[in-house]
């Protein structure tokens, strides 16, 4: 689906870099009203119109107002006369173009409580005071000179919403978009409610018209290549890719040998029952031989996108009709890896990078305005097994960013035991699935270990285990001792070679979720 979405209502969320963007938008999304996300150097009048919003949310930030030249929405904002919502840096940004003062303050983090002082339809169903989520240091010293204020902090007296009088126009010093906000679904509510925004916005509803998007897009005779890795994205993709081109599309899944125990097997059978046969190139030896020696984790990440494409390349000239590659791209691979200044690229994820331009083919990607459990719903209409609704992520290039250091195939086969146990404890345990991710990491370091009476070094293992709405931002799971006994017992018992198992505490920020 193209972005602009005119057959629904929608919020347009301007980005200043915050951490919590793509929870707004998947909170206006969760409400029935579609969103898109724009950084605020790209925000100009035709992309405004394009997407034509029935209001405007401004983003927190990593910036400060009070920098030289601080990132700041245009001014023409203010005049088109829909709701505005300025959260955080977007309240602070929206007190200063006004006329209002911010300034340094003590700084507010974490949980804080609210005092309603003025009730306005935006605090409607809210109580006098309220538990909200903070996480800001400047703050709005002096109101814009024809605000409104609707809200204070009970520990610092600072404002914590403000309106400008007789316009939409709010800024909010906390994050309604954050769960610990414990109204700030209401708050959102009220504010889609101000916009007269039709809750209309359904994933599941979308799929015909994604279907025939594509058959308009692919000219007749035209054929598709699409790669898939058993993962949820590429299988929805290649799902909606057969509906439009039927057996126009070529469906690939190749085993770079960087798999989990059986998974090559399970992937080809469930494909097959979901009528995508796919054609099947086992190129383990040669991704391992590419691999051989390489330590530094984004070559490593390199070597592997360049043997996927240099296999797609050997596919597509033996088929000259393959005019297209079709992929798995979600919203926030478009957003994350995308033009946003503040969003620095962490890591190179080889179905965004340059992969398609390589290969000489227009790409089709048509889950790129989706969130995860945005496809997992068109997965359920698509008729995929909950097993792969249920899966979870697991990197494109495999075992291999799970391996510190270089990878071999004693390495390899050490992991996917521990992975295997991993997966098996917890789903014994019944917690698997309230896991964004969980699996064992293999470092390169060793720990002295005693066998029998004997010293011996062996690998360390850390578990990683996280809890995510999205995978942009994580917090490591409260999983029990018990269970992370089980865990650890099992592996030093069924791998020897394993002298110490490590649980890894440290969310993501400052960590990412993979080590590399
Ligand atoms: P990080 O490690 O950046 O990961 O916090 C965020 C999410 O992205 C997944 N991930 C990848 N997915 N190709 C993918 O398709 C990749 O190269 C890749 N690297 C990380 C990761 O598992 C997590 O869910």
């Amino acid at each position: 689906m193209a972005e602009g979405n005119r057959d629904y209502d929608s919020v347009l969320i301007v980005d200043f870099g915050g951490q919590y963007t793509h929870l707004i938008a998947r909170r206006i999304r969760e409400l029935g009203v579609y969103s898109e996300i724009i950084p605020a150097r790209d925000l100009s009048r035709e992309a405004f119109e394009r997407i034509s919003p029935k209001a405007v949310i401004l983003s927190g930030s990593p910036a400060s107002v009070l920098e030289h030249e601080p990132p700041m929405p245009p001014k023409w904002i203010l005049d088109i006369g829909i709701p505005i919502l300025g959260i955080c840096y977007g309240h602070q940004a929206l007190a200063r173009m006004l006329g209002g003062r911010v300034s340094r303050g003590v700084g507010e983090y974490g949980g804080a409580r609210i005092r309603i002082v003025r009730r306005d339809a935006i605090f409607e169903g809210f109580g006098d005071v309220e538990e909200v989520w903070m996480s800001h240091s400047d703050y709005v010293e002096k109101p814009p000179e024809d605000a409104e204020i609707l809200a204070v902090s009970e520990d610092t007296g600072y404002i914590a919403s403000f309106r400008i009088s007789g316009k939409p126009i709010y800024g909010v010093q906390f994050h309604p978009e954050v769960s610990h906000t414990v109204k700030g679904r209401v708050l959102l509510d009220n504010f889609l409610r101000l916009a007269g925004a039709r809750r209309e916005w359904r994933p599941s509803g979308t799929v015909d018209r994604i279907v025939n998007e594509i058959s308009r897009s692919i000219g007749p005779g035209e054929k598709v290549l699409c790669a898939v890795s058993g993962g949820i994205d590429s299988t929805v993709t290649a799902l909606l890719v057969k509906r439009a081109v039927g057996d126009r599309l070529v469906t690939v899944f190749v085993d770079h040998g960087l798999l989990r125990e059986g998974e090559a097997q399970e992937v080809l059978e469930r494909l097959r029952k979901l009528g995508l046969n796919p054609v099947f190139i086992d190129a383990s030896k040669r991704f391992l031989e590419a691999l051989r020696g390489v330590r530094d984790p984004e070559e490593k990440r390199k070597i592997i996108g360049k043997l996927f494409a240099d296999i797609f390349k050997e596919i597509v000239d033996k088929d000259p009709d393959i005019k297209w590659l079709a992929q798995g791209t979600t919203y926030p691979d478009v957003i994350e890896s995308g033009s946003s200044p503040h969003a620095a690229r962490i890591k190179t994820h080889h179905n965004v990078g340059g992969l398609p331009r390589d290969l000489g083919l227009k790409v089709i990607e048509p889950l790129r305005s989706f969130y995860k459990d945005e496809v997992r719903e068109l997965a359920r209409v698509l008729g995929v097994p909950d097993e792969v609704i249920k899966r979870h992520p697991f990197p494109g290039p495999g075992l291999a960013v799970r391996i510190v250091g270089e990878v071999s195939e004693e390495k390899l086969r050490i992991l996917r035991r521990a992975t295997k146990i991993v997966e098996e404890e917890l789903k014994t345990a019944g917690i698997y699935d309230s896991l964004w991710q969980a699996f064992p990491v293999l470092l390169e370091s060793s720990w002295v270990g005693v066998k029998g009476d004997a010293r011996r070094e062996g690998y360390i293992i850390i578990i990683r285990a996280v809890e995510s709405e999205d995978g942009m931002t994580a917090e490591w799971a409260r999983i029990s001792y018990e269970i992370l006994d089980r865990i650890s017992k099992r592996i030093t018992r069924e791998l020897p070679e394993v002298t110490m198992v490590a649980y890894a505490i440290t969310p993501k920020p400052p960590s990412t979720i993979e080590p590399q």
